[in-house]
């Protein structure tokens, strides 16, 4: 007999529940179930950062956890930095406008990743950006496009809270 649950989690803001197999991963409940298909899945074993998105404010892996681990927690995913899908994100407008999109596919991982980052360093400098993008792989090319984008938005993100 398949083992299912039912789970019930806020995601980008919104409850949402569904029953799962206690075997489907996280990321592919965010996809399959629920239609956010900008999780994206590359190494599927925790190497990548593709997958990554926001639990409870920390990036995480989604493919390393379990749908049923995510009941009653909080989840941000990359259609959640802009969820009127008509203003930009500072960090998205900063990729877009330095060159950080790139392949485009492991994108929605980087943002995740940056957006926990620079909440947490509101100021920081370049080593500081390389270092947390380190669990980021990025194959198509160096990492510049990215790195600056991650810069210019820590600037309109800290001229936005005035600090
Ligand atoms: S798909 Fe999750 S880390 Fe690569
Ligand atoms: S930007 Fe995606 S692999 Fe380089």
């Amino acid at each position: 007999m398949t083992d299912r649950r039912r789970i019930a989690l806020t995601v980008n803001g919104l409850q949402r529940d569904g029953e799962v197999e206690g075997r489907l991963l996280l990321a592919d409940f965010l996809r399959h179930h629920l239609g956010l298909t900008g999780t994206h899945l590359g190494c599927e074993h925790g190497v990548c950062g593709a997958c990554t998105v926001l639990v409870d404010g920390q990036a995480t892996r989604s493919c390393l956890m379990l749908a049923v681990q995510a009941n009653g927690r909080s989840i941000t995913t990359v259609e959640g930095l802009a969820p009127d899908g008509e203003a930009s994100h500072p960090l998205q407008a900063a990729f877009h406008e330095r060159h950080g999109l790139q392949c485009g596919f492991c994108t929605p991982g980087f943002l995740m990743t940056l957006v926990e980052f620079l909440e947490e360093n509101p100021e920081p400098d370049e080593a500081a950006v390389r270092e947390a993008l380190s669990g980021n792989l990025c194959r198509c090319t160096g990492y510049q496009g990215i790195v600056d984008a991650a810069l210019q938005a820590s600037a309109s993100l800290r001229e936005t809270s005035g600090q």
